[in-house]
């Protein structure tokens, strides 16, 4: 199967087609959602609570990224492949921000990066598509800017909505290929979509964007306790595994594995 590229999207958003949109952190899940037809996997900065286990995105480090992006290429054939610049890496100098992506692109193997921030970052998004680096913009809320923001919170209400869709203009005007919006009223969310040319991709942003994304341990049910409003599971493989680990420890201490046919 042919590679999903930037342009693949551009053309579903003219066709009125919407795709979907996967975090994936290692080759496993990689292979399944490409095998299931996901059209862009996100090596998200998610890792730092999905995978590591902090408690925010802000702890997670470049070398990290790199890693986990080189594991999700090294398996996904088909999907454009988006990468996630962490925390510290791109807000110094737009000099920093073509380093680290350079290392996402040629250490890890992905075909673009995902940077958090509205139009103060326009400087940044051009730098990074004159290096040859496609971008796709994260606005609304911004998980690394939680501090700031003063907690997990919808942004855009009221009448910031207008700054949402300035932010999103702005970022699309510095060559951005595509605009994320996570947690933003679905009215905001649909107004972005119609004004920027490019393909947008929502996270609790209604159902009006050109694409959809979820942390896929969050919408394959491996994460218990409360899901945000946003989420839908679409299995239970917390409790898949959870029971498949109860039974193999049953069967070690009752000595019925390994059976003969598990022995040399
Ligand atoms: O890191 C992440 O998972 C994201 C999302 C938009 C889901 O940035
Ligand atoms: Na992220």
């Amino acid at each position: 199967p042919a590679r999903i590229r930037t342009h693949h999207l551009q053309q579903a958003k003219a066709e009125g087609r919407r795709f979907a949109m996967l975090t994936a952190y290692d080759q496993y899940t990689a292979q399944i959602f490409d095998e299931a037809g996901i059209e862009v996997l996100l090596v998200g900065d998610s890792a730092a609570n999905n995978v590591l286990g902090h408690a925010t995105t802000l702890p997670i480090t470049l070398n990290e990224m790199v890693l986990f992006t080189r594991a999700v290429s090294s398996a996904a054939r088909r999907p454009l492949i988006v990468a996630d610049l962490p925390f510290g890496s791109y807000e110094v100098s737009t000099a920093r921000a073509v380093e680290s992506s350079v290392r996402l692109l040629k250490e890890g193997g992905a075909h673009a990066v995902k940077l958090e921030g509205g139009a103060q970052f326009a400087d940044t998004v051009r730098a990074l598509v004159r290096a040859g680096i496609p971008v796709m913009a994260h606005v609304g809320f911004t998980p690394q800017s939680e501090h700031a923001l003063g907690g997990y919170r919808v942004q855009g209400r009221g009448d910031t909505g207008r700054r949402v869709i300035d932010d999103a203009l702005a970022l699309e005007a510095a060559g951005a290929f595509c605009v994320l919006m996570e947690m933003v009223p679905a009215e905001v969310a649909a107004k972005v979509d119609a004004a920027v040319q490019v393909p947008t991709i929502g996270i609790g942003a209604g159902a009006s964007t050109t694409g959809q994304v979820l942390v896929w341990q969050d919408m394959a049910g491996l994460r218990g306790g409360k899901q945000p409003k946003f989420v839908k599971q679409f299995a239970e493989v917390r409790s898949v595994l959870a029971d498949a680990a109860t039974r193999y420890a049953e069967e070690v201490r009752s000595g019925s594995f390994p059976g003969p046919e598990h022995s040399f």
